[in-house]
């Protein structure tokens, strides 16, 4: 059985896994697993506080209708890992649901870096949010007042060790996710419902992810990550018009690949093309790239994870090593 760890376990085994120095924030007691650990320092609005004193108004549009966006940003070595493709996605995120801050991309570089350095941060995960300010009780977004910007730097761990070395389970949900033109998947929104409802899914047929079809039954992506599939030696990956979040490690894993010489393919990918993969592999900031051994109660290949996910997940990880960007 499959054991979901919290947080401060989290933090331990990544600890262990990436071999970083002891983080300098202290570990919270287990009985408050779920709580942000006091010993952070968040910046928000301009200034670092603790945990207590970060706080939004009850009238946020961000809190009262996801009205926001958000970004999740891996910390290896004490380096923002591949910032200008991630500052780059924050910004068109704004733009797409007009929401105007009064910062430059530049400026919060400079405060994640800050928040990096407060909180003494070798190996971490900074997400960045953008909320409508609080308002008036209706949902127009412009009768409010000012955005509020916050930026966490703690740890993350989405998954087991373990399952990175065997693999993990899926299962396809019956949750659809957004249509294009209702919610782009492209926007990275505060309004994760729609991923949400396939992720309880996914809980209760016992796995952590679920993959997610768009409108017309064609393959989209997890609750929380991209796909990917091998076929006779193809690595495939559903066409971000398929109505997925183009994600920073999907485009980073498609760039190793080239570089090593494997065909890539990014169209559009049905459930039985999952089924009749040879290999399979999830990836995201937070997952990194964790192999998929079985969907649907069906082993992918042979059931164990294949030659070229181990391959990618070595390039990967030479990759977070290098301390280099690979994404313009
Ligand atoms: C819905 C969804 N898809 C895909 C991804 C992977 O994107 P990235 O690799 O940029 O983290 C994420 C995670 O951020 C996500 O939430």
């Amino acid at each position: 059985m499959t054991t979901v760890v919290g947080p401060a376990e989290s933090a331990r085994r990544a600890t262990k896994e990436y071999g970083s120095k002891e983080p300098a924030i202290k570990e919270r007691p287990m009985a408050d697993e779920y709580l942000p650990n006091p010993n952070l320092k968040i910046w928000i609005d301009g200034k670092l506080v603790p945990p207590a004193q970060a706080t939004v108004s009850v009238f946020s549009h961000g809190l009262l209708y996801g009205d926001g966006v958000f970004e999740g940003i891996r910390v290896y070595n004490g380096r923002i890992f591949e910032g200008p493709a991630h500052m780059k996605r924050f910004a068109l995120s704004l733009k797409a649901i007009r929401l105007e801050i009064p910062y430059t991309m530049d400026q919060l570089v400079d405060a994640m870096k800050q928040t990096i350095k407060a909180n003494n941060t070798i190996d971490g995960y900074i997400r960045l949010v953008a909320a409508r300010g609080p308002g008036t009780l209706g949902i127009h977004p412009f009768r409010t007042v000012a955005p509020n910007v916050f930026i966490i730097c703690d740890r993350i761990q989405m998954f087991d060790p373990e399952m990175y070395e065997k693999g993990m389970k899926v299962i396809t949900a019956s949750t659809i996710r957004n249509h294009p033109n209702a919610l782009s998947p492209q926007i990275k929104s505060l309004n994760y419902l729609n991923n949400i409802m396939a992720k309880i899914e996914a809980i209760d047929a016992g796995c952590l992810e679920a993959v997610m079809l768009n409108h017309e039954g064609y393959v989209g992506e997890c609750t929380g990550d991209n796909l990917f599939i091998v076929q006779g030696g193809k690595l495939r990956t559903p066409a971000t018009h398929c109505g997925l979040l183009g994600g920073v490690t999907r485009r980073l894993v498609l760039k190793m690949a080239q570089k090593r010489g494997i065909a890539t393919d990014e169209s559009t990918l049905t459930r039985a093309d999952l089924y009749y993969s040879d290999e399979m592999f999830i990836t995201g900031t937070g997952a990194e790239v964790c192999p998929v051994t079985e969907i649907d109660k069906r082993p992918v290949g042979d059931g164990k994870p294949g030659a070229i996910t181990k391959q990618l997940i070595a390039d990967f990880r030479a990759h977070i090593k290098s301390g280099e960007d690979m994404l313009a």
